[in-house]
């Protein structure tokens, strides 16, 4: 197929990109680049040893995505452009309503136009709020959002399916997405965070290459075995693998369709520290701090209905996400300024 991925030079989108080339598709992506780079776009060419197609384009600058739907025979798009800070949300919630929700419709109506109504969105586990119970089925009642960034994820999850309503030849499929984490095992992409990270992994990463001090634990008092807080974090390629699985969901009946994907295990975060210390070979110092607001105590999922109707479960252990996300941040230690 000729997929769009949109925010493809982004840390998911470009492990995606890989994924889609070697299993054959034809990739064009556009992305603006403002928390990206297109260097990681060259390395994806260079480790598919194929080229793909890039614009830099916004998504809310409709004669752009008019200009690329017409240039390109687009058959599906996989969505994942759109700001993910969750603190800078709470600060700047009218620029992520603006660029996640306006862009979103820009690129819907763009794409109604042009008759390509295959559309796979980056929806995340956030949309559960303080799960009604774990593991986290596709069932559980969605909870309340806790911050601007999480409540487009929501509303754009309920926008899709409004489409579908109204026009059945949508054919939308809604990825909920646990804790990504790790990078492609050459180590020639990964996360590259601008700033100090807000996730907890490229925070241990930073550590042990010395650019921070210590990590700092977000409270150790949650009802968890260990008192610090349990998530499902899932290796970048095995995400990015449950795309390219998803695409056959459009040879299928066009609906709305919703998959977690995780990997069924929780790890707190001490368990965490203490993996990353094994894979880089020495302690990673950490301080216990307070609870950082809107965090839950425990999410994982249960990814059942993926591998039933997708074929698709996570390989890759958690050892293997700390010595890939390891290697990536060793040989690249200022990411892809460096
Ligand atoms: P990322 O920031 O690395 O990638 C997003 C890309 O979108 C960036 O390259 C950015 O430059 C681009 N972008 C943003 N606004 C744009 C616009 N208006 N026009 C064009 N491009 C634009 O983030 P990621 O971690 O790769 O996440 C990809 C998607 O997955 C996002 O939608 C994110 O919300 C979602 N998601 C991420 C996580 C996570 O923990 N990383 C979890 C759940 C869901
Ligand atoms: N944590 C720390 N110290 C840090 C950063 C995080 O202790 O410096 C803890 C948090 O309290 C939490 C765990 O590490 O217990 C994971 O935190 P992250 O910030 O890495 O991830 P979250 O689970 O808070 O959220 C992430 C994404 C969201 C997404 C969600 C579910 O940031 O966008 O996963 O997919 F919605």
């Amino acid at each position: 197929m000729r997929i769009l991925v949109t925010g493809g030079a982004g840390y998911i989108g470009s492990h995606t990109c890989l994924e889609l080339l070697n299993q054959g598709h034809e990739v064009v992506v556009f992305d603006n680049l403002s928390n990206s780079s297109e260097v990681a776009l060259e390395r994806v060419q260079k480790l598919a040893g194929k080229p793909l197609t890039f614009y830099k384009a916004d998504m809310l600058d409709r004669e752009a995505m008019e200009e690329i739907f017409s240039k390109e025979k687009i058959d599906a798009v996989i969505h994942f452009a759109g700001l993910k800070a969750v603190g800078e949300s709470v600060v700047k919630p009218l620029e992520y309503y603006y660029n996640n929700i306006t862009g979103t419709l820009i690129l819907c109506d763009v794409m109604r136009k042009h008759g390509v109504k295959n559309i796979i969105f980056s929806s995340s586990a956030t949309v559960y709020g303080d799960p009604a119970f774990v593991p986290i089925t596709e069932d559980c009642p969605k909870g309340k959002i806790t911050n601007p960034y999480g409540q487009t994820k929501g509303m754009l999850e309920q926008i899709l399916t409004d489409f579908h309503v109204a026009d059945p030849q949508w054919n939308v499929i809604l990825l909920r997405y646990f804790n990504p984490v790790g990078a492609h095992e050459s180590g020639m992409i990964g996360e590259d965070p601008k700033g100090i990270p807000n996730n907890l992994t490229p925070y241990i990463t930073q550590v042990a290459v010395g650019k921070l001090k210590e990590v700092g634990v977000f409270g150790n008092d949650y009802d968890t075995p260990d008192g610090t807080g349990v998530r499902d974090y899932i290796h970048v390629v095995d995400l990015a693998v449950g795309h390219v699985k998803a695409l056959k969901k459009f040879e299928d009946q066009p609906d709305v369709y919703i998959y977690n994907l995780g990997t069924g295990c929780g790890y707190s975060v001490l368990d965490m520290i203490h993996a990353f210390s094994k894979a880089v070979g020495k302690e990673i110092p950490y301080v216990i701090k307070p609870r950082r607001l809107g965090d839950i105590a425990t999410c994982y999922a249960d990814a059942t209905k993926a591998k039933n109707e997708l074929g698709w479960v996570a390989e890759r252990g958690i050892d293997q996400m700390c010595a890939d996300g390891w290697r990536w941040q060793s040989q690249n230690p200022d990411g892809y300024r460096g």
